[in-house]
This record gives structure tokens, C-alpha cells and sequence, in this order.
């Protein structure tokens, strides 16, 4: 019997996954392996690039801005640091990753390129409840530099 727990407690200990470290940036990890992490992060930010595809339509082809105001909140809470930056575990470049060594080299350029980002979002959605078509399509642009201005100089 005592064998039994010794041998079940070891396989307990044996198996606990390695926790990856979060970054110092005060968020929890919630990755347990970093390559869990770099296929979450590369699977949000594609649905991040279909959103902003789907926005161009709402607003400058549809000049919908109802039909965007769901896809607008959706963006807000995706295209985020709180959301993303926990996924950029320390070190998780190389294999399988187009992230670049240097995010980790310069954190703080890179949480200060999703805080841009955010504002970039802020600022779309507000030319959209305005209904201020043309003033979305410039947003929409800006954002589209945000996102471009980041992976210049951290995605390969
Ligand atoms: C602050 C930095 C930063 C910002 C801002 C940013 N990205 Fe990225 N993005 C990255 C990094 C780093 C990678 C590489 C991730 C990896 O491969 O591990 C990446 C990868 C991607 C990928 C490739 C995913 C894949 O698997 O092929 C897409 C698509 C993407 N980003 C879209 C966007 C869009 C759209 C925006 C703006 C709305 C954006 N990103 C804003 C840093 C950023």
C-alpha cells in the first residue's frame, strides 16, 4: 500500500509540467509549456488579421458601423497586451516562431507596441460610433501601421 503512494506520488511529481515564466510584467502565467503559448499567440494574432479584414468591410466598403460595433469590442479585448503579452513567454523564439530574440531584449518597446496598438483600436472605435466613415478608413490605415511598425522590428 505504502509502495503504491510511494510510487503514485513520484509519477505525480515526475509528471508536473515545467512552469514556464511569464515575463516581469506582473500577469500570470497561463501557458505550462512555451509551445503552447507560441501556437496560441500565432493562432490569435491570424484571428486578429481576419477581424481588422472584416472591419475594412464593415466600414469603408459597408459603411456599416452596427454591424462593426461587435467586431469593434471583440478587437478591443484580442488585439491587446493584457491578452497577448502573457503568451510572450521569456525565450520562446526559434522552431516553429517568427518572434525575434530582441522582444525580450527590449520589453518594454515591445508592451509599449501593443499600448499603441490599443490606442489605435480606441481610436477606430470612436470614428465608428461616430459614424465618421472617413475618418475610420484613416484609423483603420493607422492601425494597419501599428501592427506593421512591431513586426518590422520583432517578427522575422
Ligand atoms: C507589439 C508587437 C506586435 C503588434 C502591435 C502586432 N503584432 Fe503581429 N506579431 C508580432 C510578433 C512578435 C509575431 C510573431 C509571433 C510568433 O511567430 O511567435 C507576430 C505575428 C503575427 C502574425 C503571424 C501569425 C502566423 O502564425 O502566421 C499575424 C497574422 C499578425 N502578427 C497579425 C497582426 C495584426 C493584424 C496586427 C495589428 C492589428 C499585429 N499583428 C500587431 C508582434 C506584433
Amino acid at each position: 500500500m505504502l509502495r503504491i503512494s510511494l510510487i503514485a506520488a513520484l509519477t505525480l511529481m515526475l509528471s508536473a509540467p515545467l512552469q514556464a515564466q511569464a515575463p516581469d510584467n506582473g500577469a500570470a502565467p497561463r501557458f505550462e509549456e512555451a509551445r503552447h503559448a507560441v501556437t496560441w499567440r500565432r493562432e490569435e494574432l491570424k484571428g486578429i488579421e481576419r477581424l481588422v479584414r472584416q472591419l475594412r468591410f464593415d466600414l469603408v466598403n459597408n459603411r456599416d458601423a452596427r454591424g462593426a460595433e461587435p467586431r469593434l469590442a471583440e478587437l478591443a479585448e484580442r488585439a491587446s497586451g493584457e491578452n497577448l503579452l502573457p503568451a510572450f513567454i521569456e525565450g520562446s523564439h526559434g522552431r516553429g516562431s517568427e518572434a525575434r530574440p530582441l522582444i525580450w531584449e527590449e520589453w518594454e518597446a515591445f508592451e509599449a507596441g501593443f499600448a499603441d496598438l490599443e490606442a489605435r483600436v480606441a481610436a477606430l472605435r470612436e470614428a465608428a460610433e461616430a459614424e465618421d466613415y472617413r475618418l475610420a478608413t484613416r484609423e483603420l490605415s493607422d492601425l494597419s501601421l501599428s501592427c506593421r511598425s512591431c513586426h518590422r522590428r520583432y517578427r522575422y
